[in-house]
């Protein structure tokens, strides 16, 4: 016997890998319902090999759905979530608008999986693509020394911002090389062809962007972990999928980069790419569409006691949103919690 899947969101970006990542991998799926708004309602997606038509989200949508993946903004999940949880699904929420909330887990099935099984209004949220690849790295670090500070550093594909924003970058780079007037960009305040934005997110009242807050505030909720310290500075870049972090970390105890890379070659989801002299380190371009967090350049930093250096890149739509989604359907799955 299978589930019934919900997708709220099916047509963005993380909607059609949520799709891809369902279609590859084992969870037992009876019937799907691929929801988005109006605006795409009576449109197909195929799955499985099965033609199915997007309905548009209403209070209705979730009769009999067992798992409702969201995935379609912020205010779609306020006002959907619970109504898809007292209709009795588990929601995972993307989004977030649940994250922060006290009785709400967020999850990394790698890091904290157990976290899960503890959802008493039956949400759980995934957390910000940013926040899910760095984790993923420091976990296996963090149990052997402690992480005690974090200062990051991101390099985040334009895919984070949606479907839109791929094509928003891709038509400036077609009007560049056929030497035609630049479009206006819509999505991001500047264009971003050959650019780096120092903004993601609004600015909050100290100038901290708030997908900067959410790399602090998500960590130490991770790592029930009030105590670790993230510092960050979230910069999109002209990459279309797969985001980049430089990592500069401090430990509690002594860590060696040697004993780093041994802890990082056997981590769960984690996938060790440190051959510099061959010119190999994680590339945004060889992770996407791939599931592992890539993590190279792994090296001492001699001005701490206990510092290392660490560069880790993931697919921000798959490990970054649907795939760590399915992964925590998989988990309690297998703990027959769904
Ligand atoms: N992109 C990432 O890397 C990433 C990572 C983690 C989390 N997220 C979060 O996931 C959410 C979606 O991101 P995305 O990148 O996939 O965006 P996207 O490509 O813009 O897709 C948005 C999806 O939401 C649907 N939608 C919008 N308004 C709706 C409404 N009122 N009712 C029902 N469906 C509606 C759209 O359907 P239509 O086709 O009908 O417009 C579309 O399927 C956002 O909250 C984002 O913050 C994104």
């Amino acid at each position: 016997m299978g589930y019934t899947v919900a997708i709220v969101g099916a047509t963005g970006a993380v909607g059609q890998q949520m799709l891809a990542v369902l279609e590859e991998r084992d969870l037992p799926i009876d019937r799907l319902v691929p929801l988005a708004s109006l605006r795409s309602a009576g449109q197909t997606i195929t799955f499985r090999g099965e033609e199915i038509t997007i309905t548009e989200l209403t209070e209705a949508s979730f009769e009999g759905v067992d798992v409702a993946l969201f995935s379609a903004g912020g205010s779609v999940s306020e006002t959907f979530g619970p109504v898809a949880a007292s209709a009795g699904a588990m929601v995972i929420d993307n989004t977030s608008a649940f994250r922060m909330a006290n009785d709400v887990p967020l999850v990394v099935p790698e890091v904290n999986g157990e976290a899960a099984l503890d959802a008493p209004r039956r949400i759980i949220a995934n957390p910000n693509c940013s926040t899910i690849q760095m984790v993923v790295a420091l976990a296996p670090l963090h149990r052997e020394a402690r992480v005690k500070r974090v200062v990051v550093s991101t390099y985040q594909a334009v895919a984070g911002a949606g479907a839109r924003a791929i094509k928003e970058l891709t038509e400036q780079a077609v009007a560049w090389a056929n030497g035609s007037p630049e479009p206006p960009p819509e999505i991001f305040p500047h264009p971003m062809l050959f650019e780096c934005l120092p903004q993601i997110g609004e600015f909050l009242p100290d100038g901290t962007s708030v997908e900067e807050e959410k790399m602090v505030e998500e960590t130490k909720k991770i790592f029930a972990d009030e105590t670790i310290a993230v510092t960050a500075t979230t910069v999109r870049v002209p990459v279309l999928v797969g985001h980049g972090e430089a990592l500069n970390v401090e430990f509690e105890g002594p860590l060696s980069a040697e004993r780093a890379k041994e802890l990082l070659s056997t981590a769960p989801g984690v996938e060790l790419v440190d051959e510099p002299e061959k010119n190999r380190y994680p590339l945004a371009r060889q992770a996407a569409g791939k599931d592992p967090v890539y993590v190279g350049r792994v090296r001492n930093d001699a001005t701490l006691p206990h510092g290392l250096n660490l560069w880790v890149v993931a697919d921000n739509l798959r490990k970054g949103a649907a795939l760590n989604a399915v992964q925590i359907a998989e988990f309690l799955h297998a703990r027959d919690a769904l």
